[in-house]
């Protein structure tokens, strides 16, 4: 009987841990998803910038399917391997996961500009997924050597101006 305040507070600790369990389950497969660090670098082309950002997903798997926005004709997605860029359909957002979008990796490629993206503006974009609906996200336009994590990300820093 000594021990009964200690079981009563296991018990709940337990109940706590179940409903935060429970609240995150109700959703099921239901993605969970947001955008972070998207920014643009400023292009040296007239007509083609790339793009990055992050997507995290706190729920069942997803998939980015297309991409548009105002000031490009078309958004592509593309992968680098081995230095060269592939079009890509669409990408993978793993449940639980992220899918990140950084230099020299994969990349969105914004081409037939209408407009070329300056420093200090932001352009518009809508990610589409197959399972959530259309994202709007805002995105910087960076100077053209910007890298958000400079600290974590310390390979592709020398590595010139391009568009990608
Ligand atoms: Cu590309």
């Amino acid at each position: 009987v000594r021990r009964a305040p200690v079981a009563l507070g296991a018990i709940v600790l337990a109940c706590g841990l179940a409903l935060t369990a429970c609240g995150s389950d109700s959703s099921g497969d239901t993605p969970e998803l947001k955008v972070e660090g998207a920014f643009i670098p400023e292009p040296a082309s007239d007509d083609m910038a790339a793009g990055f950002f992050l997507v995290r997903n706190g729920g069942g798997a997803d998939t980015l399917s297309s991409v548009s926005s105002d000031i490009a004709g078309q958004v592509t997605l593309h992968t680098t391997e081995d230095g060269v860029m592939k079009e890509q359909d669409s990408f993978a957002v793993p449940a639980n996961g992220e899918l990140d979008f950084e230099r020299g990796a994969n990349h969105l490629m914004f081409e037939n500009l209408k407009r070329k993206p300056k420093e200090g503006e932001k352009v518009s974009l809508e990610l589409h997924f197959t399972k959530s609906g259309p994202m709007k996200v805002e995105m910087p336009v960076k100077s053209p050597t910007y890298q958000p994590t400079a600290a974590t990300k310390s390979s592709t820093q020398s590595s010139s101006t391009s568009d990608h």
